[in-house]
């Protein structure tokens, strides 16, 4: 198998997913999401999961997440085995789906979780204007979501989320209703605060490019069931310019790599 590199000892594994399963009962017939999915993150990495729809990618991160339970194999992060149901310390999760309060405002969403952790006003003002200022939402604090565009909800999403400082991020598709204009943007900001974190990130999508421009490594997911097919390293340097990055010569030959054996993946998708 080309390019797949073994993961890197000397970093601690903050990730660790071996012989993960999970199948689904659907009108009586058993429907296998993933089967014997195994790999590791280490601490501080960004790591895309890559497939085509429906290979079970959300599946994986909603385990991880503790959001349903696995039927087979292990899930550790920081060493411990997760439990389905409770949360995990340190992890964030932002979602595909807008999952914005309505009526709340930006900087009431933003600042949600520190309400409920029971942070002191002051500091939670001087946090949520921080946020909002990074996220390029100078000017829209008392705006509702309905008055904003996609974008911004997704950036509004995104600092709900990192506001509570967390050390592992997981992010299913987020950008995936945005324009493509909209989503290099969302690139940018995410690259910048990403910098500036340098969380552990599993990061779920179907594009193959936001995976390049985004990502450390690349793990392909087969067709349904999904289970691990390649690990990409991705080493183009850093900080990452989101545009100029995709019309470097590195950029093309990774992405021709990468891109037919994910066509191949998305081929069988089409003929289960
Ligand atoms: N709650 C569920 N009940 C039944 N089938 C499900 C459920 N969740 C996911 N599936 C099925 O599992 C497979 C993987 O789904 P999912 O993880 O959402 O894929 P992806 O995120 O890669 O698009 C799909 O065939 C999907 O229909
Ligand atoms: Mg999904």
């Amino acid at each position: 198998m080309p390019n797949t590199h073994p993961p890197e000892a000397s970093l601690r594994c903050r990730i660790d997913i071996a012989g993960l399963r999970k199948s689904f009962l659907a009108e009586g017939r058993e429907v296998v999401a993933v089967d014997d999915a195994s790999f590791r993150i280490h601490d501080g990495e960004f790591v895309a999961l890559l497939g085509p729809s429906g290979c079970g990618k959300s599946t994986i991160l909603n385990m991880v997440a503790t959001l349903i339970t696995p039927n087979g194999g292990a899930i550790r992060v920081d060493g411990e085995p997760v439990v389905p149901g409770r949360p995990v310390r340190h992890v964030g999760y932002v979602f595909q789906k807008d999952t914005l309060f309505p009526w709340r405002t930006v900087e009431g969403n933003i600042g949600y979780a520190l309400e409920l952790a029971g942070v002191p006003a002051g500091e939670r003002r001087t946090r949520v204007d921080e946020a909002i200022h990074l996220a390029g939402l100078d000017g829209f604090a008392r705006f509702y979501p309905s008055s904003l565009s996609g974008g911004m909800r997704q950036r509004v999403s995104l600092m709900r989320t990192l506001i509570a400082q967390p050390e592992i991020l997981l992010m299913d598709e987020p950008f995936g209703a945005l324009d493509t204009h909209t989503k290099l943007d969302m690139h940018s900001v995410l690259l910048d605060l990403w910098e500036r974190g340098r969380q552990t990130v599993l990061f779920v999508t179907h594009d193959l490019g936001e995976a390049l421009t985004l990502a450390d490594r690349i793990i392909l997911l087969s067709a349904r069931p999904g289970r691990v097919k390649q690990d990409f390293k991705v080493d183009f340097a850093r900080p990452r310019d989101a545009v100029a990055l995709r019309e470097t010569p590195q950029y093309a030959e990774l992405f021709s790599r990468i891109w037919h054996s994910l066509g191949e993946e998305f081929a069988k998708g089409r003929s289960v």
